[in-house]
């Protein structure tokens, strides 16, 4: 039997656990656009926490709530406020585009339903009298979005934010969503997900610090990890025992990616039984070394590529301490200023600001495999 878990980024996992809280939070924000009250989010955390699977389930809580969702996946293309706009601007009018079509086959299906044909009709003159995606710039987003917006319910997903934030574009965000687009439009939700260099550099850019609400992911925890490794393999031969499961918390920090690559390896090892302590400590080091041979190798190998980054984060990983390792430090071992590396593996998620320029890498496994490794 094939495994069940996932241990793919992005993808929905078949037993979705936690985030209760966040979920709670994002349908009162729901609640209150509907009352002409918009909201700006920034979701934070670290790479494999969970973020884009918790933007496709708000995407579903957002559909059920009649809002439009609209999810963009954003990257360094999109680095500069002109090309942000167009991409944004584009998105959302395709998914009003595709309504259109969705409204079409309806009418089709029901013959001629008036409210339905009104809308058509009503949607149909807005759209084709919007801008399209090309001639949007920076100087004509705000009410070129606000009018496309106009009072419908509508609930913006940008992923892998931090990917665009160069060239004053965090304050062009800022100056959008808090300050702009509210004057011509207020039935909508914005979250902007990525790692937690997002939330320094947008606050940097904003006035008031009520502009955008947090949430910030942290991993599951233990009844969490449980639930997702008991009930993931239900309806297989394999089952996951309690203490099995203590273990398997303290060893990934409930980052559900880990949790799900070590569920799948775990799984494809037994087959058949029960997961116990004891197979879970004979069988640890195989998963661990399949992390590092596949995911760990991976990361190392693409900074080695581009010169001192790599020598800069093993710098990290050997210095380590919880309270974080300076730049002068790192500069001194390698014999070279690593300011600019730094902030580099910084906007990569490499590694996070713990206080006033001081770094650590986060992921206990990944700098325990790059210690082992390497020193
Ligand atoms: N709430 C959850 N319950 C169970 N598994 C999850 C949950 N959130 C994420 N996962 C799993 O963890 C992995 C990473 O999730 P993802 O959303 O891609 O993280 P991020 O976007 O923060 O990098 C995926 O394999 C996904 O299936
Ligand atoms: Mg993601």
């Amino acid at each position: 039997m094939p495994s069940p878990f996932t241990p793919y980024l992005g993808t929905v996992p078949k037993t979705f656990v936690g985030r209760a809280k966040e979920i709670a939070d994002f349908e009162n924000f729901l609640n209150e656009a509907k009352s002409n009250k918009p909201s700006s989010i920034l979701l934070t955390g670290q790479r494999g926490i969970g973020k884009t699977v918790l933007l496709k389930y708000f995407s579903g809580i957002a559909k059920q709530n009649r809002f439009y969702p609209v999810y963009l996946a954003l990257d360094e293309s999109s680095a500069a406020p002109a090309a942000l706009a167009k991409r944004i601007f584009g998105r959302v009018k395709a998914v009003l585009e595709e309504e259109i079509i969705t409204l079409k086959t309806k009418k089709l299906v029901k013959k001629i339903d008036p409210k339905i044909s009104l809308k058509l009709h009503d949607m149909e003159v807005e759209l084709s009298s919007s801008l399209r995606a090309e001639e949007i710039n920076e100087d004509n987003f705000v009410i070129s979005l606000g009018k496309l917006l106009g009072k419908r319910h509508v609930c913006i997903f940008s992923d892998e934010t931090q990917s665009v934030l160069r060239n004053g574009v965090a304050r062009f965000i800022v100056n959008t969503l808090y300050a702009e687009l509210p004057d011509y439009a207020s039935n909508w939700v914005f979250v902007l997900a990525g790692i937690p260099v997002l939330e320094e550099k947008i606050l940097k850019a904003t006035p008031a610090d009520r502009a955008f609400q947090k949430m910030e992911l942290s991993g599951l925890n233990p009844q969490e990890v449980s639930t997702m490794l008991q009930k993931t393999v239900k309806g297989t031969k394999v089952t996951f025992q309690k203490e099995a499961c203590e273990d398997i918390v303290n060893d990934t920090q409930g980052m559900p990616y880990y949790v799900q690559f070590f569920g799948d390896k775990l799984f494809n090892l037994i087959e058949t039984g029960a997961i116990t302590k004891d197979f879970y400590l004979q069988n640890k080091k195989h998963v661990l070394k399949e992390l590092g041979d596949t995911v760990f190798t991976t990361r190392i190998k693409d900074l080695e590529k581009r010169g001192l980054y790599a020598d800069v984060l093993l710098q990290f990983a050997f210095l380590d301490r919880q309270k974080g390792v300076t730049a002068n430090e790192v500069s001194n071992k390698i014999s070279t200023y690593a300011g600019p590396y730094i902030k580099e593996l910084e906007t990569k998620g490499f590694i996070v600001k713990t206080s006033r320029g001081k770094y650590r890498i986060t992921d206990d496994l990944f700098r325990g495999w790059l210690c082992k490794k390497y020193k």
